[in-house]
């Protein structure tokens, strides 16, 4: 809490109104005009009013109601795929329902989908415990239309109990915007707001070499919650099912839903919460932190059928027993506990015992039973991933605290609305509003739904990096995994018909490589080499530290890393007996991503040649300067299956490729210089003030500037111009060659994530290509079936999220009159000396249509196409561009070999 108004001022967003650039897209929206053409009331009576009004001389009456859905309505009004709406408006209740403490107001769009038999209905605002005596109040809320195309929408204004009048004014529907930034501003955030300064001073006992002592600092479990909500009986089983291994590698938080008064197998007199109860010793043994759900939930159907039956005078001693016994189960085991779930859309308590107070009492009560006990949450949905009951819920909590109302926690639902495309800025809006009561927040029911897995992912990655970059969030529950335990379909990350046989889908992986591999801290010191005390800039969380010994493990030791910087003194051990490692589970050892896949272009030849040949193609070099490009074109009946690049010094300071059509409408194959590193060569531009947008490649700058000579490492004057890259690409023809250019990336931000580029089944990838912005490429191969291409990310260089990014990777994917058959050709790995090299050829009766380089471990200075004299054979040759250390993997080489089938 308290450290609010700090981070809040770093959320640079512009604010949500109705600012005079923008329209207000209903007509009429203050009823100042006639009713008839612009507003419609079925069913009662709907008239203009002047005895009362927010704003000019009319509001609109409502009265004579039958129904609840009976208000205003608009036909027609503007609502497109994906945009994001805001709503405000006000309303006077006129009279009260006997028997009733609260109305509520709901406003909600309604529209035909495409492919959706029934209208599909989003809720727009919401307000709930609606009083006459409140006079007029605002109603406003906000939402993103799903990513289908909309029809027919229309706007309607509803809620109150049959009977009930009110009046309404001054509505506003408007557009807002996405911030394109978000996602840098998330990555800044987690860098300062998730991480921490750890100094490990570590004493070495005499007679030991420096050099010998190696100590690994590593991340075992994020303070920040990633959790699931969890089967209980799939847990604790032996041997543990799949599901309890990938839930125990995935997740250190879990939901133990089961403590749902529901969830009793006992009743009145003999209550049974075993299962949840049991699944909870099962996860504190594992070192999973526990959150319980929920103590009351305020709706009738979700009430024990016996507590209904109750007569009226035992429901209240009836919950106090309830939440007395609760508080004492789980005494000491849980971190938080939902004490009254969905009290915003539900007041089965209190409207049956007409008493408001029932559930601020469960609250006081709770916290009475152990003071010292778990967070106290309240939990409730469309706060935040959709934004009808965001106001709602803050105005909600403001009455608790200022009551005095021991609630300390907003747990967010956040199932997504079916076809809603995550918005990371306005869930960061809402979830400012929320922070604004200074409470806890935890997403404590996530789920996003998509069918295409990769767009899936894609919507889960963004949800996650939002919500962990948001600093007023606790933690993200993911409600549930795998799809035998989820409310829909198409949420999964996990697929399969039992729980010991899962299948990882993208969204699975996804969630695995954001969370144990982007967000890690793993470092390695040698203590002859590194300067004391060590320093380490790591997520927050629970840590081990190995110390080995002449490289064999002698010592652990743990420690927690919180919110200021942690201290660590460690005393080598003199003792030499090898300690036991625990090898944790990897479920996803390599992370790939498809993000944005497209075609970009396509090329065909109208060559009629039968069979395929290739040349290659060379630009000038670039210029000197980051981000000088340098490109080449085929001929007109040639199609470009393959662009590479190579430093002109072997240096590694490259950005890779791209194949992209240019102005004339011609594919070009377009290389880009890195950041040089040697001395005198001018300073990379265009980065301050230019961060890439949302996540998209920044446009490099595409001048031929030449810098100023420079220096290689020895300090000897270059050549001008030597310093720089060159674009290299294969151009070949065979009747009825076509090429689709295929993009997707960017990877995640790590060295060792990838990025695939996909061909359809009847092509082959010819030829690859990859970009980085950030850091210098690791160049890119073909996948192991040759209809792909995985270009892969680099070390990230810079703790600056405007200079760290994924990799993108690029795929000519052909095809051709006759049947084609390809092969990737992979050399060995080239020495760890900076010059190395790795050679790849075609096999007799093959074409290379592609040359690529790829460095597992980095550092590739490009691939050159040589054709030798001595052996007249076409070459793939790969460059390392700076030494490695001796146990990594050098360069490879991958030619791609294609022939017309014989
Ligand atoms: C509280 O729980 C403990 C252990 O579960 C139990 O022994 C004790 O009887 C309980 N106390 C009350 C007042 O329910
Ligand atoms: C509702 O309107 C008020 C007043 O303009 C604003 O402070 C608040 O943030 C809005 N709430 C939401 C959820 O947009
Ligand atoms: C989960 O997916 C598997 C594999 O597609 C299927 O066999 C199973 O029936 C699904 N489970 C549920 C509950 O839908």
């Amino acid at each position: 809490m308290g450290g609010n108004s700090v981070w809040r001022m770093l959320v640079a967003v512009a604010t949500w109104q109705l600012t005079a650039g923008q329209t207000n897209l209903l007509i009429n929206p203050s009823f100042e005009d006639e009713l008839s053409g612009s507003w419609q009331g079925n069913g009662f009576t709907f008239e203009r009013v002047t005895t009362d009004a927010v704003d000019g001389t009319y509001s609109a009456k409502c009265s004579g109601r039958d129904r609840d859905v009976e208000g205003p309505l608009q036909q027609d009004i503007p609502f497109l795929k994906g945009r994001h709406y805001v709503f405000e408006g006000y309303a006077k209740l006129l009279n009260e329902k006997a028997g009733t403490i609260w109305q509520s107001y709901k406003v909600i769009v309604q529209m035909d989908l495409p492919d959706q038999a029934n209208k599909q209905t989003y809720i727009i605002a919401y307000r709930a415990f609606v009083t006459k005596a409140q006079g007029w109040i605002r109603v406003n809320g906000s939402i993103e239309a799903p990513m289908k195309d909309p029809s027919n929408a229309k706007l309607s204004f509803r809620g109150p109990d049959p009977g009930v009048d009110f009046l309404v004014d001054d509505f506003k529907f408007y557009e807002v915007e996405e911030n394109p930034f978000w996602r840098q501003e998330a990555d800044a955030n987690i860098e300062n707001f998730r991480k921490a300064n750890i100094a490990l001073n570590v004493a070495i006992p005499s007679g030991v070499p420096a050099q010998d002592v190696d100590v690994e600092v590593s991340l075992k479990k994020h303070l920040f919650g990633f959790g699931a909500k969890i089967e209980e009986f799939e847990l604790g089983l032996h041997p543990k099912t799949m599901y309890e291994r990938i839930y125990n590698s995935w997740f250190n938080w879990a939901t133990v839903q089961a403590y749902k008064w529901k969830f009793s197998k006992g009743e009145r007199y003999d209550p049974d919460f075993s299962r949840a109860t049991d699944a909870t010793e099962v996860l504190l043994a594992n070192g999973k932190t526990v959150r319980a759900h929920s103590i009351l939930w305020d709706i009738k159907k979700n009430t024990p059928p016996w507590v209904i039956a109750l007569r009226d005078d035992e429901v209240r001693p009836e919950i106090s027993k309830h939440i007395s016994y609760m508080m004492n189960l789980t005494k000491g085991k849980v971190a938080q506990w939902d004490v009254q779930n969905e009290h915003i859309h539900g007041h089965y308590y209190e409207e049956r015992l007409q008493d408001p107070t029932i559930s601020k009492n469960a609250y006081r009560q709770a916290k009475a039973e152990d003071p010292n006990g778990p967070v106290l949450y309240l939990n409730d949905f469309t706060c935040v991933t959709s934004g009808a009951s965001t106001e709602d819920y803050y105005e909600l909590a403001m009455e608790y605290l200022n009551e005095g109302v021991p609630v300390e926690g907003l747990g967010i639902q956040g199932h997504t609305k079916e076809f809603v495309k995550p918005d990371p800025t306005a869930m960061w809006r809402r979830l400012d509003r929320l922070a604004e009561t200074g409470l806890d927040l935890m997403m404590t029911e996530f789920d996003i739904g998509w069918p295409d897995i990769a767009v899936r992912a894609d919507w889960l990655e963004d949800s996650i990096r939002a919500f962990f970059g948001h600093p007023g969030l606790k933690g993200v529950i993911m409600w549930g995994f795998w799809n035998g335990s989820m409310r829909d379909p198409d949420h999964e990350l996990v697929l399969g018909p039992n729980p010991n046989e899962l299948t990882i889908l993208e969204s699975g992986e996804r969630w695995a490589c954001l969370t144990k591999k982007e967000w890690t801290t793993k470092e390695t010191f040698n203590m002859a080499t590194s300067p004391s005390p060590l320093s380490v800039r790591g997520f927050k969380g629970d840590y081990e530290v190995i110390v080995k010994v002449q490289s064999v493990p002698v010592q652990r030791e743990t420690f927690t890393l919180g919110d200021g910087e942690a201290i660590v003194d460690i005393a080598v051990t003199d003792s030499n007996i090898p300690i036991e490692l625990t090898e944790e589970e990897d479920f996803v050892p390599e992370c790939i991503s498809h993000r944005e896949e497209a075609v970009v272009a396509s090329a065909t030849t109208s060559s009629l040649d039968e069979a395929l040949t290739c040349r290659t193609v060379k630009s000038a070099p670039s210029g000197t300067a980051e981000d000088d490009a340098a490109s080449v074109t085929c001929e007109a009946d040639e199609v470009m299956t393959s662009c590479n690049s190579y430093h002109m010094l072997k240096q590694s300071d490259r950005k890779g490729e791209e194949m992209n059509l240019n102005a004339g409408g011609q594919m070009e194959c377009t290389a880009y210089n890195g950041k040089s590193s040697i001395s005198g060569s001018s300073k990379g531009k265009g980065k301050e003030g230019n961060p890439s947008e949302n996540g998209k490649k920044k446009v490099p700058l595409r001048t031929n500037s030449r810098g100023p000579p420079g220096k290689d490492e020895r300090g000897r004057v270059l050549k001008e111009n030597v310093n720089g890259v060159r674009a290299v690409a294969r151009c070949c023809k065979v009747a009825g060659l076509k090429c689709d250019y295929k993009t997707a990336g960017p990877s995640l931000v790590f060295k060792g994530a990838m990025a695939e580029a996909r061909c359809s089944s009847d092509q082959f990838a010819f030829g690859c290509s990859a970009y980085q912005p950030f850091p210098d490429s690791n160049g890119v191969k073909p996948n192991d079936n040759v209809d792909g291409c995985l270009a892969q990310s680099g070390t990230q260089a810079s703790s600056n999220s405007a200079e760290r990014s994924g990799a993108y990777s690029y795929a000519a994917c052909c095809s051709a009159t006759s049947t084609l058959e390809c092969m990737a050709v992979a050399s060995s790995a080239s020495k760890q000396r900076s010059g190395a090299s790795a050679i790849a050829v075609c096999p007799d009766g093959f074409t290379m249509t592609g040359c690529n380089v790829f460095a597992a471990d980095g550092k590739p200075a490009g691939a050159k196409i040589d054709v030798p004299r001595k052996t007249q054979k076409v070459t793939c040759k790969a460059y390392l561009g700076a030494s490695l250390p001796r146990d990594a993997v050098g360069v490879k080489s991958y030619a791609t070999c294609c022939r017309v089938a014989p």
